[in-house]
């Protein structure tokens, strides 16, 4: 039994494999409101078979956004542009879930292909807004980046306000599952790491402290959307950075996540920084962060996601057997072959006859394939390319 392919039910919603696009930013939205360039792009990975498709970070208020490009959920009128991206999604067999962030002291930047640092006065040339960032504390998250204005009491109960106003909005838009962005150095994040937060108040200092605001912002999600639809969170497993927030703390955080009814943990890594502090010596090989997942699922006894540098079908495979994880998350190996999860059950052979492609795409394909192996070809024979002549 190939357990890629395997069935896996979360609540009240059921995945055809374990094959998961990551959330990926694509800092193409306009004034936070997708564009028929989502649909597109997003279409693409359901047509590819993926059991489960992120809609990238989408962020709770106007100024939580990270870049200009990004797209939001903060108001009623952003919930249609949604809403077709979900059902295009689903129309080929996939489920639906979105991401929803609040950038912190990381919002008001570049979008990542323009540079992805701090926002320059070209960039304000060419349109870009720039706004005052807000987060824990006030230390900024690296050289040159703004340094934020530190959220009051109010101001959290606003944020979390806006978690949940957001995450109702994406049950009206029909998404099957809501994650949580606490990875990457954005604001929930932020509260947790000791690089980013210097709070005094009951938000800072104690490990129990730091994680009192990204639980209350998980147990107020949980309780406003239905009982049925799952609660995922990403988070950064490690910050990779003496002094930092550990795996030991994310063992710790994943156990509370799961009394407050959170379903599985998503384990990313890194992305926060203290000024003058780099992980640049981190190697990012195959797999590089699923020893977390496996430690968060084994010590934590959560469903945990794979994700980083999984790229070929035995690799995802081995990691399921190994029960290092639930599901294996994808994002740059997908950009590059969007029907990667359709190619991968070929391989396996579990579609001989293109049987799971899309059904417009599959009575061709099989008389094409049956012509090929007719002329001794292999379905991807034409896709190794000879390296080019000198
Ligand atoms: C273009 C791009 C945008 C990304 N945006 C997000 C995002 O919105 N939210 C997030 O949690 N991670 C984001 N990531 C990280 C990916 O989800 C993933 O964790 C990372 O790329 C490692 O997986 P990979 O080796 O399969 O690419 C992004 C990655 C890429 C390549």
């Amino acid at each position: 039994m190939v357990k890629l392919f395997e069935k896996v039910v979360f609540r009240g919603v059921e995945l055809n494999n374990r094959i998961v696009v990551s959330p990926m930013g694509m800092y193409s939205a306009e004034n936070g409101y997708v564009t028929p360039f989502h649909l597109v792009h997003y279409g693409k990975f359901a047509m590819g078979g993926a059991g489960l498709v992120f809609v990238e970070q989408t962020s709770v208020t106007r100024k939580g956004r990270i870049t200009n490009g990004d797209p939001g959920l903060w108001e009623d009128g952003q919930i249609e542009g949604m809403r077709q991206i979900v059902h295009v999604i689903k129309a080929h067999g996939s489920k639906a879930a979105i991401q929803i962030n609040h950038g912190g002291r990381k919002s008001s930047q570049q979008r990542a292909f323009r540079g992805n640092g701090p926002l320059t006065d070209r960039d304000i040339e060419m349109g870009e807004e720039r706004w005052t960032p807000t987060g824990p504390s006030d230390v900024s998250f690296s050289d040159g980046f703004q340094a934020p204005i530190p959220l009051s009491k109010e101001g959290l109960v606003g944020v979390r306000d806006a978690f949940v106003a957001t995450a109702r909005r994406a049950v009206l838009a029909g998404f099957d599952i809501v994650e949580l962005h606490m990875a990457h150095g954005y604001l929930l994040q932020s509260f947790l790491s000791p690089l980013a937060n210097f709070r005094t108040d009951e938000y800072g200092g104690s490990l129990e402290n730091r994680m009192r605001f990204p639980l209350e912002v998980t147990k107020a999600v949980r309780a406003a959307i239905p009982s049925a639809m799952p609660l995922f969170v990403r988070i950064s497993a490690t910050d990779w950075i003496d002094g930092g927030w550990e795996i030991e703390d994310s063992v710790i955080f994943s156990r509370k996540l799961k009394e407050l009814g959170v379903d599985l943990v998503d384990c990313s890594t890194g992305g926060n920084l203290r000024a003058g502090s780099t992980n640049a010596n981190l190697t990012r090989g195959p797999g590089y962060q699923v020893p977390f997942a496996e430690r968060v699922r084994r010590e934590a006894g959560i469903a945990t996601g794979a994700v980083g540098m999984i790229r070929t079908p035995d690799f995802a495979e081995k990691i399921l057997q190994d029960e290092r994880a639930d599901l294996i998350f994808m994002a740059r190996q997908m950009l590059f072959n969007p029907f990667w999860a359709l190619h991968a059950a070929e391989y396996f052979g579990l579609t001989a006859n293109f049987e799971n492609w899309p059904e417009q795409y599959g009575w061709w394909l099989t008389k094409w394939g049956g012509a090929l192996r007719a002329n001794g070809e292999s379905l991807h024979g034409a896709d190794k390319y000879p390296e080019a002549a000198e």
